[in-house]
């Protein structure tokens, strides 16, 4: 039994270890100004693994953007590197495509094209690869009823709830079957019930999907709620602060919230983020 010969220190075992979904190192980002350089962040270190839900906390301008575009190809570092699956995502300033094509993107803004339908928006990833119009016309179908949209493909965005475009929105970033899902406050126009019910959608959503994803949010229980691991950052320059894991198995109840586990890691987060100035 070849397992049994194999020991945690073995380089056989080390050989065979799953890489990270993401290895990010040392990375930075400065911007220049008129006012001079923002280091807008600064030497972080984080691997997230396959499946893995992280949540980014911090303060207004405590770079959480700034890092989740790095990781999505939108800009590059000024220092450390990026690793997507072992590979290197930025040469330079130069994005690696192979790499980039794995990823999806959800931004606060559903950013849904008004004159396209949502079954046509969801599709739409597809269609600029080149996927042809009955294959993505079904998997756009199958996405649309796995958000909760059948019945709805044939509307516009404005005849949508916020709820319901950004629930396109996510059925379009899946569309590519994206190895990584980084979202930058989806449901931060939402109000309380519908950002509930989203939560648990999403959840739901990554459970089935398998996902990888590293969500940006201001909502302390939203972040403890959805993730494995929440990394609170710190501003000026933004660095993170510390990792906190939520041990809750999934898929969790809302029930969870009331809970004191829950509301302890809550409070501490909460603590923590007070201190800062
Ligand atoms: N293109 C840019 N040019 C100059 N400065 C920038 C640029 N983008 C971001 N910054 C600065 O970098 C810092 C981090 O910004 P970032 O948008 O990443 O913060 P954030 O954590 O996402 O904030 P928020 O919670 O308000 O969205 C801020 O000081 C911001 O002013
Ligand atoms: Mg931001």
């Amino acid at each position: 039994m070849i397992n049994e010969t194999l020991t945690p220190d073995s380089p056989a075992t080390e050989a065979t270890a799953p890489l990270p979904r993401l290895r990010i190192r040392g990375v930075g980002r400065d911007f220049q100004t008129k006012a001079g350089v923002t280091r807008a962040v600064s030497n972080v270190d984080l691997d997230i693994e396959r499946g893995e839900f992280v949540a980014l906390i911090g303060r207004s301008g405590c770079g959480k953007t700034t890092l989740l575009r790095m990781i999505g190809g939108l800009l590059a570092p000024s220092a450390g590197t990026i690793e997507v699956d072992g590979r290197h995502l930025w040469r330079d300033d130069r994005v690696e495509h192979s790499a980039v094509a794995r990823l999806g993107f959800v931004f606060q803004e559903s950013n849904l094209f008004p004159w396209f339908s949502v079954l046509d928006n969801i599709a739409l990833p597809l269609k600029l690869r080149g996927v042809g119009k009955a294959e993505r016309r079904a998997r756009a179908t199958e996405l649309a009823e796995l958000v909760g949209l059948a019945g709805f493909e044939k509307s516009y965005p404005r005849e949508l709830s916020g709820g319901m475009r950004q629930r396109a929105a996510i059925a379009r970033s899946l569309s590519t079957e994206p190895d990584l899902l980084l979202m930058d406050e989806p449901f931060g126009a939402l109000d309380a019930l519908t950002r509930e019910r989203m939560n648990l959608e999403l959840q739901r959503i990554v459970l089935q999907t398998r996902s990888t994803v590293v969500f940006v949010t201001h909502d302390i229980p939203e972040a403890v709620f959805l993730a494995d691991r929440v990394v609170h950052m710190t501003p000026r320059p933004g660095r993170i602060r510390q990792i906190l894991s939520v041990p809750d198995a999934k898929p969790r109840d809302i029930e969870l919230q009331t809970t004191p586990g829950f509301n302890e890691i809550v409070r501490n987060l909460r603590h923590d983020l007070d201190e800062e100035e």
